[in-house]
Formats: structure tokens, sequence, C-alpha cells
């Protein structure tokens, strides 16, 4: 049952979801007849489209570009080069790393897939044909592929645009008390190292990236439909690239279908379109192929991790030490706060009480596509989770102890929240040992135990191939970036602005700067304002994603949208009643303080038959009513919120797989989830992201890599070779909750999206392992991968 705060009388925070709980998503409205509008429905007068030239090579120099035959082509209208660009100023562009990145190539290109010309045309098909006319005189160069040969004395450097560069290291980082983690190690009684690969990846969404941009001469504004997760923040990087003016740059994100943080970023393709719409004088489309999107934009991962743990005999966890290769490609474009070169890496320490921890991360170049984006996960957590998920399990391994109970005996109790890690973080709120404990009950833990022993005599006794593996992984996700003072993009401060507006007969319309990829947010902010105001959620229209109707804010990635917008939503709209309060005053011809709030209406204390609802506020508010002098009409309100600290959400996974020996391949047969994402605002919605995580993380531990040749040739440049999950590899979910509001989030919510992405690839990747009784083997765990760490020849990706 939900209670009322009795001094603020707004909702409690407690375990209940907010009114109208799992109510249906009002976006599937549009989407299950068709009627979504995604950027391939938008098609403008004149448009013109455009296409992209891109290198074979992974390092060569370019000798020559001969764009006279594309020209000649009798659609084409503009063939733009590096040449042309660098004329503009706009031949390199800022990364989100402090880095430049090469918009289309001037001297050398750097990856296989990198930019090096952009052919605008009458119609798509043009476009693509007059790529064939350009003629690029190439002088290939050797490649560094391997990030680990990357910092080798005759590396060839990636990045010699750069004065004085004689290498290809980008930047050496450490969190934690190095000291501090030596001395505890040098007293523990056993310690445990692993090597891991975190392989590299890609968000993939269905939708792949693209924009139209249209630069109008006469006004000089310029309009940009584009696939972005953060549209304010594009609009700032466009007018700091092209020194456009920032208040002449409106970005319309229509629907987008998936990004995962592949949305995030500004791509050379982006840049190329506005610079085609200023030559030609029309709109111009650049979109993506699915090869395209997969060999170019941006990966996610790439970590070189080893990773050390230490504890008593008695199995009380001390402390982790990490160092980290990560690997950049040829330009630092990962997505993160400034301020942290690996993002929220050093959250390592994981859900467990540790006396010490530290890390050190080293970036390189190599010729790879540059990204590391914040895939589905707050700026490297899902790492961070592998990273510490992985060495508690190799400890188990070690020691021979049960890992549920490894997990049992260290997890942080209740009462130790907040707690401050090792590494600095300010947990905010959890009952970590209940959600294990319901995630073990629900698998039935003892009994499959029980169950593997048997399976596994079978085997040995070779009446079976057949092996059984319980995986267990719990984790605390930290989502919700900023507050500005610490974390920022670019210079801009991660805070999130809000705009309430109640229209006279009582419907209202709030405008966010997050941006929905289809988590579904024109129905939960809608829901949170519902509740705080008493107007049904059908009479709440949300909009997002157009920088001329939307407020400032940073956007949506990392599961920042329920943490910082749903917060600057409940506060607006708590604003707002405020506002109504002294309205209801006057209407009642009494003093506010003597108003009590009932959701929906005000009454007067002692009188309820003396009330004002929200709607009689609402025409009130914008009639002749007589208001004090310092209340101005109208019932609307803004907001900027800048969360005070980041919220926890975490959960405990339990995943249960059947492996065959003869052939390697692993069928998923249970998942557990249990989550903890604080106040639920539509449980539905929460269970939908979770089911697309432990998705994710099937495809992460068993099929996903982005692989490459020794010479820098792309391997997974299509669906056929970068393997995704499909409802075949999944089992039926079986979903669990806890629930430990957030302190100090206004409606107790913490963020949801990607926690499951975080969590699962450890649970399903322990599993299989315990299966095998194979202490480590790199993820992805494919058929061959399986197979030949059963017979002691592991692969390495
Ligand atoms: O930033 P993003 O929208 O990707 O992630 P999120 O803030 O975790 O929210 C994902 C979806 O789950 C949104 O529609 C949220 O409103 C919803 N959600 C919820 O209903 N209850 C929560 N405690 C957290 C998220």
């Amino acid at each position: 049952m939900t209670t009322t705060d009795p001094d603020t009388g707004f909702r409690a925070l407690d375990a209940t979801p907010m009114g109208y709980g799992s109510m249906r998503r009002k976006e599937d409205a549009r989407f299950v007849r068709g009627k979504g509008r995604y950027l391939d429905d938008i098609v403008l007068p004149g448009m013109l489209h455009a296409a992209i030239l891109r290198s074979p090579h992974a390092h060569a120099r370019i000798v020559s570009i001969d764009t006279s035959a594309a020209e000649a082509h009798p659609r084409v209208r503009a063939v733009i080069t590096g040449e042309t660009l660098a004329g503009l100023g706009l031949a390199w562009m800022p990364t989100l790393s402090h880095d430049v990145q090469s918009v289309l190539a001037t001297d050398k290109v750097r990856f296989q897939g990198q930019e090096v010309a952009f052919v605008v045309a009458e119609d798509r098909y043009s476009a693509r044909d007059a790529l064939a006319l350009v003629d690029v005189e190439y002088d290939p160069l050797p490649a560094v592929i391997d990030a680990q040969h990357a910092l080798d004395a005759d590396a060839p450097v990636i990045r010699d645009d750069q004065e004085g560069r004689t290498d290809n290291h980008i930047f050496d980082w450490e969190a934690g008390d190095a000291a501090a983690t030596d001395d505890v190690f040098a007293r523990a009684d056993v310690v445990s190292s692993c090597d891991m690969l975190y392989p590299r990846s890609h968000p993939a969404p269905m939708e792949t990236c693209g924009s139209i941009a249209s630069m109008d001469p006469v006004s000089g504004k310029l309009t940009v439909y584009t696939t972005t997760q953060a549209p304010h923040a594009h609009r700032t990087v466009y007018a700091l690239v092209a020194g456009l003016p920032e208040h002449k740059i409106q970005i319309i994100s229509p629907d987008i279908g998936g990004g995962f943080g592949n949305k995030v970023g500004i791509y050379p393709g982006y840049v190329c379109a506005v610079v085609g719409s200023i030559v030609t004088g029309a709109p111009v489309k650049w979109t993506e192929d699915r090869s395209e999107n997969l060999m170019s934009t941006s990966f996610a991962r790439d970590y070189h991790m080893r990773g050390e743990i230490a504890a008593t005999h008695d199995g009380k966890l001390l402390g982790v030490r990490v160092t980290v290769l990560a690997d950049h490609g040829a330009f630092n474009g990962t997505a993160q706060p400034s301020k942290m070169p690996a993002g929220l890496f050093h959250v390592f320490s994981g859900s467990y009480d540790l006396a010490a921890a530290h890390c050190a991360v080293t970036g390189v170049y190599t010729n790879k596509a540059p990204g590391g984006v914040a895939y589905a996960c707050s700026f490297r957590i899902t790492e961070a989770v592998y990273l510490i998920e992985r060495l508690v399990d190799v400890l188990a391994h070690d020691q021979g102890w049960d890992p549920a109970e490894l997990r049992r005996t260290n997890l942080l109790r209740s009462e130790q929240f907040p707690y401050t890690t090792a590494l600095g973080w300010e947990y905010d709120s959890g009952d970590y040992p209940r959600t294990l404990a319901t995630a073990l009950d629900m698998a039935g833990y003892d009994e499959l135990r029980a169950e593997q022993k048997q399976v596994r005599s079978a085997y040995e006794r070779g009446e079976s191939p057949m092996l059984m593996g319980i995986g267990l992984s719990f984790f605390t996700e930290a989502v919700g970036a900023g507050p500005r003072r610490t974390m920022d993009i670019l210079g801009l401060g991660m805070a999130d602005g809000a705009e309430l507006r109640i229209h006279p007969t009582g419907k209202a319309v709030l405008r966010l700067s997050c941006m929905t990829q289809g988590q579904g947010h024109q129905t939960t902010f809608a829901q949170i304002v519902a509740e705080e105001l008493g107007i049904s959620p059908d009479d709440i229209e949300v909009v997002q994603g157009d920088t001329d109707q939307t407020p400032f804010g940073l956007g949506t990635y990392g599961s920042r949208s329920t943490p910082v917008s749903g917060a600057a939503t409940a506060m607006v709209a708590r604003k707002v009643r405020d506002r109504a309060r002294i309205v209801a005053a006057a209407m009642l011809e009494v003093s506010p303080d003597d108003l009590e709030w009932e959701k929906g209406a005000f009454r007067v204390a002692g009188d309820p038959a003396a009330a004002a609802t929200m709607n009689e506020i609402a025409m009130a508010a914008h009639s002749d009513l007589e208001l004090p002098d310092d209340v101005e009409g109208h019932l609307d309100a803004t907001c900027v919120y800048n969360p005070p600290n980041l919220t926890y959400p975490c959960g405990a996974y339990v995943c249960v797989v059947d492996v065959d020996t003869a052939t390697g391949q692993v069928k998923v047969r249970r998942f557990v989830a249990v989550d903890d994402c604080g106040v639920r605002i539509n449980p539905m919605v929460v269970e939908g992201q979770v089911h697309g995580g432990l998705a994710d993380g099937i495809g992460m531990a068993l099929m996903e890599v982005m692989a490459f040749d020794t010479d820098g040739n792309h391997l997974g440049a299509s669906f056929m070779d970068y393997l995704l999950p499909t409802a075949m590899e999944c089992p039926s979910w079986e979903l669990g909750e806890t629930v430990t509001p957030s302190p100090h989030h206004p409606i107790g919510a913490k963020g949801v999206g990607e926690s499951a992405t975080v969590g699962s690839p450890p649970a399903v990747t322990n599993a299989v392992l315990d299966a095998i009784r194979v202490r480590h083997a790199d993820m992805p765990l494919t058929p061959a991968a399986v197979w030949r760490a059963v017979r002691g020849t592991p692969l390495r990706t």
C-alpha cells in the first residue's frame, strides 16, 4: 500500500510500485500499428541522399584521391573529401574523450571502414554506385591489431598526426590506494589471479545510425533529424565543431530503434551530412547500412584485465588489485565523464566489504574503430562487474569453496549503508543478503547442486556427454551520472532539465531533456507526474528529443533517465503542486497552510467538503482569479536536477546451463534474476528492461565478439558473423525483486535499464565454467571454445 509522508505530504519511500503500476505502454499504440516515426520515415522536400566511401585497409597512407569520375555521374550532386573539409576547418572533429577524430581521412586511414569520401546524389542507389567511381590510391602500412603489442618498441605509430608522438600510448589512470592494497595482499592467506579479456563487442541496435541535415540558406537555421540519445549535447557539439550559432541549430530525435550507447557520440557521417547540405543547398540524408554500423560506429568493452583477489583461509575477502590494458582503437572516442578515462570502472570492488582495492588502467591506440561506448552500462561497469564476479569464482575454484557461500559471507550487510567503498563510491542503499537469498531460493540452489552431482557421475562413468553448470553473479551498478561537480562530458555538467505545464483544462505537457530509445519513457514519466499531481497518465504528454521544445540536459545513457530526469520530473511536479496550493487557497479563500493534499485535490483542513481538484485549480490558474501579488498566474514550472549522488541498483543472478561436451554446445536451461532498482515506477517496464539485458548477457557470454584478422580485416561485419541471441537461445526468465528505495531520489527509484546487461555475462560464464570445471576461459564461450576448454586447449579470442 502506498503511504504518504506526514511531513512533506508526498508519497513515502516504501516498496510499493507507483500508482498505475504496470499500466500498458502509451507509445505501443503507435509501435504495434507500425506508426512509429523513425529516421527512415522522414522525407523532406528535395532531399538528397549520401553514402560514405570507406577504407579497405586498417592502416595505409593516402597517396591520392581522384573524384572526377564520381563527380561526372549524372545524378551526383557533390563529392566531399578530407581536402574539402580541411578547407572548412572540419577535417578533424573533437571526440568525447578530448582527442580528435578524422571526419574524412586526409593523411592516412587508421582502421578498416574509416570514412574517406562522402558522395551526395539524387537517390541512395546513385550515391552508392558513385562510391565505386572514387579512385583512391593507398600505400598500405603495417597495422597494430593486438593491444598487447601496441606499446612494443617497433609498433608502427598510429597517431602521427599528433606532433611529437612516438608511440601508441594514450593514458595511464589509477584509482584506489596502491600501498594499502599491497599491504592487504601481503598479509592475505590466499591469493588468486586471473588474466581475462572482456572482448570487443557492439551495441548492435536494430536501427542503424543516421541523420538528415537541412541548412536553410535564408534563415541560417540548421535542422538535424538524427538518431541521437543526447540531442542537447549534440547541438552544443555541432555549435562548437562547426562554429554555427547554437540558437540556430535544432536537433530532432524521432523514434529511435534502440540505442544501447551506440547513439551517444557524433559520427563523421553526421558532420558530412551538414556539410553536404551547406554545399548543395538541399537537405541531405545519410544512413548507415548494417556492415557500416558494425565496422565503424562505436564498439564497446575491449578490456584486457589482470585481476588478483586476496582472502583469509576462512573465506573473508580482503582486497582486489587489477591492471587493465584498454584498447581504444584509432581515435580515443570513448564515452564517459571527462575526468574518468576508464569511466566508472573503479566500482570493481563490487558488492563486497573489502579493506582495499586498486586499479591501474592504460589506454592504447590500435588500428580499429574508435568507440568504447557505454554499451548498456554506466561507463565500464560491465567490465568491472565481470572482473570481480569472475575473480570470486576463480578464488572459489582454487580453494574448493562454494561460490554461493563465498558471496553470501562477504556481501555488504544492510546496516553498512550508506557504504563508502575502498575506491570512494558511496553506495546509497541495498539489502544484498536478502537479494541473494531470494535468488538462491527461487533457483532451488541446493537441489541444483545435488542434480549436478548426479549429472557429473553419469558423465564420469562415460554414460553421457552432458554436464550441468550453476553460475552466480551479484552486481552493484552505479547509475544516474552526475552530480555535475564531479561528472561532465566535454565540460557539460551532467544535470538534466524538466518543464511541466498544466493547461487550463487540467491536461499536462512534460518536456524532458532525456530521450527514449524504446524504454517506455512516455509512459513511466507520465506515471511520475500522475503520482505527484493526481492527473491521469493518459492526460499527460511527454515531449522529448527536440531541442527547440525541451530543456537542456545531457540525455539518456548509463541508465540515467530515471535517476536524473525521473527525479527532475518529480521535483517539477512538486513545484507545480506548490503553485496549485496557492491557487487553491485563493479559490477557497483560506490560507495555503490550511490546505491538505489528497492526491488530485486540496481540501480545507477540518472542512473536507471545501475542496479544489487539480482540474478546477488548473482552470482557475488561467482565469481572472485574484492571486497574491507575488504569484504569477498559470500552472507551470521548470527544474534542473543535479543529482546529489548516483543510485546503486543491485541484483543476484543464477544461471543454469547444460553443456554437451561432445559438441561444446551450451544451452541456458534456467535464469533466475532478482533485481533491486528501488521503487519501481512500472514493474512491467522494469521486467521488459531486465529481459532484454539478460538476453544481452547470453549473447555476450556465448556468441558475440568483434574479431579481426592480423591485418585488421573486420570479421564481424554482418549478423551472419556477429551473432546476436534470439528467442531460441533464451530460456523463460524467472524474475524476482527486492526493493530498497534510494534515500536521495525523490521517489526512491534507481535506474534499471542496464542492470541485466551488466549482471548477466558473469553468471552465464560462471555457469559454463562450473559445468566443465575449468578455472577460466574468455568469452564468448562458443561451441569451439567450450569444446577446446573441455579438452584443456583453451581458445583466446
Ligand atoms: O536511462 P534509461 O531509460 O535507459 O534507463 P532507466 O532510467 O533505468 O529506465 C528504463 C525504463 O524503466 C524507463 O521507462 C523507466 O522509467 C523504467 N523504470 C521503472 O519503471 N522503475 C525504476 N525503478 C527504474 C526504471
